[in-house]
C-alpha cells in the first residue's frame, strides 16, 4: 500500500489551534510517501535511499528516532481499536525535516492513510489526521495542536483549509496566490523547544480568565475587554493578547478570501509582530526576513509560519517581487494526503 501526504504552511492563525481557535493552512507541494506491507511478505522497494523500518505491534515504544512517528500512529490505531498486524515500511520524502513545514505530520498522515487501507479500516480523512495528532502527543511527547495533520490530510489544490479547532469543523476557501517559503536553516526539535512552555502559559491564562468568566470555553474565545478586566500577570497577558488578536486576523483573512480577494497581506505582517512581541516565538533570522520583505516593493505580507523559534517564514505578493527575495521557493496550495497505489 503506497500513500503520500504533504507538508504544510500556515497562512495565518499561529498558536491558536491548541487554544480552541482557528487556523488557515495550505498543503505544500513537498510530500512524504510511504510504502507499507505486512511484515511476513517479501517485497522489493525501488527508491533512492528510502528510510526502512519494521514494526512489531506488540512491542511499540518510543525510541526518540524518526520511526516514532510511524510507531506512534500504529499505537494510536491499536489504542483506538483498529486492529493491525506487524508491518514493514519504506519512506521517501522531499519535505525538509525540522524546518517547521510539518515533515512529521506528513509522515504520520501518510502512515495513517496507508495503514487504514492496508488493514481494511474505513476511516474518514479527518479522523486519520487525529490519529496522527495522537501519535505526536502521546507517543512522541509534543503537546501540539491538531493543525498540521489536518492540513496534510485535508489540503486541496487552489484552496486553503479554514479549520475551527474548537469543533473540528472545516471549510475550503479559494486560495491560489503564490507563497514564497523561506527556510532560515535554523533547526529546532519541537519537543525540546519552548512550545510546551507556551502551551502551559496559555492554560494558566485560561484558568485566570475563567475565575472572571467561568463559562469561557477556550482562550481563543476571550476578547480584549475581558483581558483588560482580568489584569493577567506578565507574560500571560501578552500570550493571551496574541491569541485573541490572532483570531480576529484569521477571521478577517477568511472573509476576504471567501469573496475572492487576494490575501490581505497586512494581516500577515501584524501576525508576525504579535508573534515576535507578545508570543516571543520569533528569531533574529525570521525577523530579518520579514523586515526585508516589508521593504520590498510588491510584497504585501510576510510572517513566520509554524511554531517559530527558527524554521520557516512565508511572504505573499506579486510573484515577480517574491522572486527578488532570492532565498526560498514558491509554492501554491497543493493536494492533501492520498492513496497512490494499492495492491490489496
Ligand atoms: C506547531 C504545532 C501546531 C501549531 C503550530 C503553531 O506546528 O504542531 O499544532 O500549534 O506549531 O501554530
Amino acid at each position: 500500500m503506497v500513500a503520500s501526504a504533504p507538508g504544510r504552511v500556515n497562512l495565518i492563525g499561529e498558536h491558536t489551534d491548541y487554544n480552541g481557535g482557528d487556523v488557515l493552512p495550505i498543503a505544500i507541494a513537498q510530500r512524504t510517501t510511504v510504502a507499507i506491507a505486512p511484515a511476513n511478505e517479501s517485497v522489493a522497494v525501488s527508491a533512492q535511499q528510502p528510510l526502512l523500518g519494521r514494526f512489531s505491534v506488540a512491542h511499540l515504544a518510543p525510541e526518540r528516532r524518526w520511526w516514532d512517528y510511524v510507531g506512534g500512529v500504529a499505537a494510536a490505531f491499536q489504542d483506538s481499536g483498529y486492529e493491525i498486524t506487524d508491518f514493514q515500511i519504506a519512506v521517501v520524502s522531499d519535505v525538509p525535516v525540522g524546518a517547521g513545514l510539518s515533515s512529521s505530520a506528513a509522515l504520520e498522515t501518510a502512515t495513517a492513510f496507508a495503514l487504514a487501507r492496508l488493514f481494511g479500516h474505513d476511516i474518514p480523512p479527518q479522523r486519520l489526521a487525529l490519529l496522527g495528532t495522537r501519535a505526536e502527543r502521546e507517543f512522541v511527547g509534543v503537546a501540539s495542536g491538531i493543525m498540521d495533520q489536518q492540513a496534510s490530510a485535508l489540503g486541496a489544490a487552489h484552496q486553503a483549509v479554514h479549520i475551527r479547532c474548537d469543533t473540528g469543523a472545516y471549510e475550503h476557501v479559494p486560495f491560489d496566490d503564490a507563497v514564497l517559503i523561506f527556510d532560515t536553516g535554523v533547526r529546532r526539535a519541537l519537543a525540546d523547544s519552548a512550545f510546551n512552555d507556551r502551551r502551559a502559559e496559555c492554560q494558566a491564562a485560561l484558568t485566570h480568565l475563567r475565575s472572571l468568566r467561568p463559562s469561557l470555553p477556550s482562550l481563543a474565545a476571550a476578547d480584549l475587554d475581558l483581558l483588560r478586566e482580568a489584569h493577567l500577570p506578565p507574560p500571560l497577558d501578552r500570550r493571551a493578547r496574541h491569541v485573541v488578536t490572532e483570531m480576529a486576523r484569521v477571521r478577517a483573512v477568511v472573509d476576504a478570501l471567501r469573496v475572492g480577494s487576494t490575501l490581505p497581506g497586512e494581516a500577515l505582517f501584524a501576525s508576525h509582530e504579535s508573534l515576535r512581541v507578545d508570543y516571543e516565538c520569533s528569531s533574529p533570522e525570521l525577523d530579518a526576513f520579514v523586515a526585508r520583505a516589508r521593504q520590498t516593493d510588491g510584497i504585501t505580507g510576510a510572517r513566520l509560519t509554524g511554531a517559530g523559534w527558527g524554521g520557516c517564514a512565508i511572504a505573499v505578493g506579486n510573484p515577480r517581487a517574491l522572486a527578488t527575495l532570492d532565498d526560498g521557493w514558491i509554492t501554491h496550495a497543493a493536494a492533501g494526503a492520498r492513496i497512490e497505489h494499492s495492491h490489496v
